[in-house]
């Protein structure tokens, strides 16, 4: 018997970043929007300790080891129930970009704990999973989340959104990764060069944006394209300066909005309808700015069992 859960990618679509913590993490006002870009991972019987295999794009920079985040969250979930080291094996059907500040390994772990859960006959309750996701990492709680939410703290305290309708939007895979850590150091680094002081004594944490809030609960996307606002965009950029020729030709073939996804280097468009997207997607595609690019929509549910 196997079960394979079907997780989606994100974007952030008001990414506040306050000061650093004395913890090392950054504060943050951060509102995830689920899209239907999405990777299924499969958990079925192992045979010897927790193993791995990926296939899709970038699959072969995908960790196969204990670094994997589907690997520890299904050590984690049989900790929890003090259970033995469990034998499973672990499939991804990767479809999110690898280290694209889609939060992609962060779904993947979502999905393990979920499959598990299922595999196992565990029926871990709701709030628990969330809490062993937080566990995971800083993205893990939303991909069970899904839908639209504000995470603040690390981001993973969730409380859900509103919207209205469905958004259209094309996703620009850049070739090669960012580290998240990297781009959060390169924010500090730039605000400390601008004299802004770099902790979380020097920086408040943003507010919520209200204009992003009213333009998901109306679902107007003329109004959410000129809400949209990612704080480690500057630094992502400057890390790689390359994305601002991918953001300029997505807004050139007619986005409503371009931004760095995350912490990039995925470049996120948002497009007035589905028609739009997939001409912005194909423009993109053949302008030598981007690897690949992916039309989709949003928002769709968290991590869900097939
Ligand atoms: O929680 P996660 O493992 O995804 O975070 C990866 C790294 O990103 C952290 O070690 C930290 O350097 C950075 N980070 C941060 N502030 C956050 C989330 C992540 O500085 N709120």
């Amino acid at each position: 018997m196997s079960v394979t859960v079907r997780v989606p990618a994100k974007v952030n679509v008001q990414l506040g970043v306050g000061g650093l913590r004395a913890d090392g993490f950054h504060d943050l006002t951060n509102v995830f929007f689920a899209v239907a870009l999405g990777d299924e991972v499969t958990a079925g019987p192992g045979t010897e300790g927790v193993t791995l295999s990926c296939e899709g794009p970038g699959a072969d920079q995908v960790p196969l080891d204990g670094h994997n985040l589907a690997a520890k969250a299904a050590r984690l979930l049989a900790a929890h129930h003090g259970l033995p080291e469990p034998t499973v094996h672990l499939h991804i059907a990767k479809a999110i970009p690898v280290a694209g500040g889609m939060a992609g390994g962060s779904a993947d772990g979502a999905a393990a704990l979920l499959a598990c859960d299922a595999l196992w006959g565990l029926g871990t309750p709701r709030p628990a999973l969330l809490e062993l996701a937080a566990e995971l990492g800083s993205d893990v709680p939303f991909a069970l989340f899904g839908g639209v939410a504000l995470g603040r703290g690390r981001g993973e305290l969730l409380e859900a959104l509103p919207v209205t309708g469905t958004f259209h939007w094309v996703f620009a895979v850049a070739d090669g990764g960012l580290s998240t850590p990297a781009v959060f150091r390169e924010c500090d680094r730039l605000r400390e060069a601008a004299g802004l002081g770099s902790s979380d004594v020097d920086f408040p944490t943003p507010e919520l944006s209200a204009a992003l809030v009213d333009a998901l609960a109306v679902g107007d996307p003329k109004a959410l394209a000129t809400a949209l606002t990612n704080d480690l965009q500057p630094p992502a950029v400057s890390l790689r300066p390359s994305l601002q020729a991918t953001l300029d030709t997505g807004l050139a073939a007619g986005a409503l909005a371009a931004l760095v996804s995350g912490s990039g280097p995925t470049c996120a468009f948002l497009a007035p309808d589905a028609a739009t997207a997939e001409r912005l997607a194909e423009a993109l595609r053949t302008s030598g700015t981007c690897r690949d690019a992916h039309a989709t929509y949003g928002p769709v549910p968290g991590a869900t069992v097939l």
